[in-house]
């Protein structure tokens, strides 16, 4: 029997040969943790779909935003749940809003943290749906004015980035317009792009109490068979001023963040969801699966197909997984 000339597992024998012919590098400095703030004080209560989630008031969310700071977790999203939704989600906007009270929190105990702020309505308005509602349907230009107030708010609260999240249609530059006639112009957005009509948000709409209360956001959100029009998502969104486009989730659409990766200039994002969390802690929980190893591997692989950055909730334990090596 001949062998080859190349022995593939000549490199593989030893932890330091494969250190060397690593091609991803896995990194802290790769993800962005989302934080769920409620009101009060005081509260950290876990999202049973979610172990290791938690709703967090303003003071307790600091507390976690420092955590992961001090992992080198160089960013945190933010997702609010009001007092009280109404059928246009009004408390989004409101400058003494969780969100907007977070965010001033969270930059005054950490400077150096970047905040994001998620722009969306399902978690504040009582239907569920995210936007203002016309008949059965949402309203695309009304739930737009929304949107920039909402931006605003956030802006003025000294957000560093705005994540609109709806995918109405010409979202990009309807924030990127009202940010610049408010002073704004060089605060930067991140578009949630190419989201797609996911079932793997399930977890998240108990932790945001923002299930629709009918239907479902089929027609604003993508149908997972598509990935040239995600294309298409992310071309429209690019050309009116984001600066940051995502993926999401990131999982079922690893050949979506590639194609972004490959066909596009801009940062790419993805989203690792709740739905893909819950699943390896649910396995993990029942010792199916070693936890730990596949948090790792799961990140790596939304790196390696091409993600600059990670939004998931396995930041910060991942974080301490790094540093342990
Ligand atoms: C919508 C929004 C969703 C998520 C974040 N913002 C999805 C939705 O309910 O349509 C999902 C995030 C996750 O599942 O982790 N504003």
């Amino acid at each position: 029997m001949q062998f080859p000339e190349y022995r593939a597992r000549r490199m593989r024998r030893t932890e330091a040969l494969r250190k060397l012919v690593r091609e991803t590098q896995l990194d802290a400095a790769d993800f962005i943790y989302p934080l769920f703030v409620v009101p009060g004080r005081g509260v950290r209560q876990e999202v049973p779909s979610m172990p290791g989630v938690h709703h967090l008031s303003v003071d307790t969310a600091v507390e976690d935003a420092e955590r992961a700071a001090e992992l080198g977790v160089p960013a945190v999203i933010l997702f609010g749940i009001p007092e009280h939704k109404d059928k246009v989600g009004s408390e989004a906007w409101d400058e003494g809003g969780v969100v907007q009270k977070a965010i001033r929190a969270v930059k005054k105990a950490q400077p150096g943290l970047v905040v994001i702020a998620d722009a969306c309505f399902c978690e504040y308005t009582d239907h569920g749906h995210c936007g203002v509602l016309a008949e059965k349907e949402v309203d695309n230009d009304a739930t737009l004015e929304n949107l920039g107030r909402v931006a605003l708010s956030y802006a003025r609260a000294g957000v560093d980035l705005v994540a609109p999240s709806g995918m109405m249609d010409g979202f990009v530059g309807f924030v990127r317009d009202v940010l610049d006639e408010g002073g704004f112009e060089q605060l930067p957005i991140m578009a949630y792009s190419a989201k797609y009509a996911s079932a793997f948000y399930g977890p998240f709409r108990e932790a945001a109490q923002s299930a629709p209360s009918f239907g479902d956001r089929r027609a604003y959100q993508m149908d997972p068979a598509n990935s040239d029009e995600a294309m298409r998502e992310i071309t429209l969104d690019v050309s009116e001023g984001a600066d940051i486009v995502m993926v999401k989730p990131a999982l079922a659409y690893l050949d979506v963040i590639r194609r972004a990766r490959e066909e596009f200039e801009l940062p790419v994002a993805a989203y690792n969801v709740s739905g893909e969390y819950a699943m390896l802690r649910a396995a993990g929980e029942r010792g199916w699966i070693d936890y730990d190893r596949t948090v790792l591997e799961v990140l790596t692989s939304i790196k390696r197909a091409g993600a600059d950055m990670i939004l998931t909730y396995h930041a910060v334990e991942a974080a301490r997984l790094l540093k342990r090596g």
